[in-house]
C-alpha cells in the first residue's frame, strides 16, 4: 500500500525487527510505542533481535549438518529395511519350496525332505545311470542314504503320473533281506527322489570290474550269486503281484559292509520304457549285454528275461569279463563262452577269471552249468529264479538236502564229481 504513510502499531507488545525500507520510512517511532521488544532504525538496536540474527547465522550450518545427517540416516535405515525384506523373501520362497515337497514313508523315517533336498550335492554324486543321478546323503540322526534322482521325463508331472505313484508304492513295501530298500521318497510337481537304504561297497559291477575285483575270491563271488538269487526269487515268487525287475544286471547288484548282495533297482526300468526315454537300452529292458534274445523278437519281457539276465551275472562271476565289449563286435559274453567252452569241463577252466587264485572246480562248474541254464536261447528252456536258487543251493556233493524256498540257506562249498542230473541236458 504505497499510499499508507501513517499506521498505529502501539501498546501491541510485538516483537523484532522493523524493517527501515519501503512504507516503513515514512512511519516514526511514535507508530511503535508500547512495543518494547520492537527495534529497527528509528528505535535503536535491540538486542533480541541482534541475538536472532546471530542465531539465524548459526543455525544455517547445524540445520545442514543435520539434514545431512538426517539423510544418511534415513538412507542407511532404506538399505537395511531393503536388505531385510530380500533375507525374509528368500526364506519365504525357501520355506514355500520346501513345503512343495511331500515325503512318502514307507517305514518310519528320522528325516524330512529338506534333509534328503540338502544330500544334492555335486560332492556327494557316487553314480549316474539310466535311472538317474544317485547322490550319498546323511541324514541328521547319522543314517546314510542313496538319494536317487529320477529323470525328469519320470516326474509326477507326467500322463502316467497314478502308474508311477501306484508301484512306487508297491516297491516300497517289499522287505527282504536281500532286496535294496526303498525308505522313501519326496516329490514335488517336478522331481521324484527316491531314497534307498545305503550299500557301502557300491555295485557288484563295479567292483567286479574294477581293480578290487581280484579281491572277490570265489567263495564270495558264490555267496552273491545265491543271495542276488534269492532277491530275485522273492520278487519273482513270493511278491502278488509278481515283480519283474526288468533290469538285472552286475551294476544294480548292491553290496553292503559285510559285502552281502542286496537287489536294486527292480521294477524301474517300466517307468523309463513308459516315460519314453530311451538314450541307452536300459530305458527299454534292459541294459546291453543282458537283454534276452526274445526282446528282440517280442518286444516283451517276463520273468525269464530276468532269468537270461541273471544267468549273465553268473558269467560275469566266473569270468571277471563284462558281457559286452571284450569279444569283438557284437559277440557278447553268452556267445563268447558257448565258444570258448563247449560245456566242456577244460573249456569252463579257460574262460575262468584269471585273477581268482584257487576255486573248487566242481563247485565253478556248477555255477557255470546254472548261467547256461539261465541264458538258454528259449525261455521256456531257462530255470525259474525258485529253481535257480535251489539249483546254486545244492552244490554238487554226496547226500544233499535242498531247501525249496527263496530264503534257502547258503551251503558250504562242497566238493562233487557231477553237476545235477538236469544240468547234463546242456
Ligand atoms: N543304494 C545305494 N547305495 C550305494 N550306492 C548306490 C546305491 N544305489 C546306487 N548306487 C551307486 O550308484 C550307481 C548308479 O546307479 P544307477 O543310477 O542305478 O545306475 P546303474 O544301475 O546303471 O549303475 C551304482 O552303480 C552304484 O554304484
Ligand atoms: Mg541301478
Amino acid at each position: 500500500m504505497q499510499s499508507l504513510t501513517a499506521i498505529d502499531f502501539s501498546y501491541n507488545n510485538l516483537s523484532g525487527l522493523v524493517p527501515g525500507t519501503g512504507q516503513f520510512s515514512y512511519f516514526n517511532a511514535s507508530s511503535f510505542v508500547g512495543n518494547p521488544d520492537l527495534c529497527g532504525p528509528y528505535l535503536g538496536p535491540c538486542s533480541s533481535a541482534i541475538e536472532g540474527a546471530g542465531s539465524t547465522h548459526t543455525r544455517g550450518p547445524l540445520s545442514a549438518s543435520f539434514k545431512l545427517l538426517l539423510v544418511t540416516g534415513l538412507l542407511i535405515c532404506s538399505i537395511a529395511f531393503a536388505v531385510a525384506a530380500i533375507i525374509k523373501a528368500r526364506s519365504l520362497k525357501k520355506a514355500s519350496e520346501a513345503r512343495a515337497w511331500k515325503l512318502t514313508a514307507f517305514q518310519r523315517l528320522e528325516f524330512t525332505c529338506d534333509d534328503v533336498l540338502d544330500c544334492l550335492k555335486e560332492e556327494n554324486i557316487i553314480g549316474k545311470g539310466g535311472a538317474g543321478v544317485v547322490y550319498k546323503g546323511v541324514m541328521p540322526n547319522g543314517e546314510q542314504v542313496a538319494v536317487k534322482r529320477l529323470p525328469a521325463a519320470m516326474s509326477w508331472g507326467s500322463s502316467r503320473d497314478h502308474g508311477f505313484s501306484a508301484e512306487i508304492q508297491t516297491l516300497g513295501r517289499i522287505r527282504h533281506r536281500h532286496i535294496v530298500r526303498l525308505l522313501g521318497f519326496c516329490s514335488n510337481h517336478e522331481t521324484n527322489l527316491l531314497v534307498y537304504e545305503y550299500m557301502p561297497n557300491g555295485s557288484l559291477g563295479e567292483v567286479l570290474h574294477g581293480k578290487k575285483g581280484g579281491h572277490l575270491l570265489w567263495h564270495t563271488r558264490y555267496k552273491i550269486a545265491v543271495e542276488a538269487a534269492k532277491g530275485l526269487c522273492y520278487l519273482h515268487h513270493d511278491c502278488s503281484p509278481l515283480i519283474l525287475h526288468r533290469d538285472v544286471k552286475s551294476n544294480n547288484i548292491l553290496l553292503d559292509s559285510d559285502l552281502e548282495a542286496h537287489v536294486a533297482d527292480f521294477g524301474l526300468a517300466k517307468f523309463l520304457q513308459d516315460s519314453g526315454t530311451s538314450e541307452c537300452m536300459s530305458a527299454i529292458a534292459g541294459s546291453y549285454g543282458y537283454i534276452a534274445p526274445e526282446y528282440a523278437y517280442t518286444l516283451k519281457v517276463d520273468e525269464k528275461s530276468d532269468v537270461y539276465s541273471f544267468g549273465v551275472v553268473l558269467l560275469e562271476l566266473v569270468t571277471g569279463r563284462k558281457p559286452v565289449g571284450e569279444f569283438g563286435d557284437g559277440v557278447d559274453i553268452v556267445q563268447w563262452v558257448r565258444r570258448m567252452t563247449d560245456s566242456s569241463k577244460e573249456g569252463v577252466l579257460k574262460i575262468l577269471d584269471p585273477r581268482l587264485p584257487t576255486v573248487p572246480p566242481d563247485e565253478v562248474m556248477h555255477v557255470f552249468y546254472v548261467a547256461m541254464l539261465c541264458v538258454e536261447e528259449q525261455s521256456v528252456g531257462r530255470p525259474t529264479m525258485r529253481e535257480v536258487v535251489q539249483i546254486l543251493t545244492d552244490l554238487p556233493r554226496p547226500a544233499t538236502t535242498q531247501g525249496d524256498d527263496c530264503e534257502a540257506p547258503i551251503r558250504e562249498a562242497q566238493s562233487s564229481s557231477s553237476p545235477p542230473p538236469d544240468l547234463l541236458s546242456i
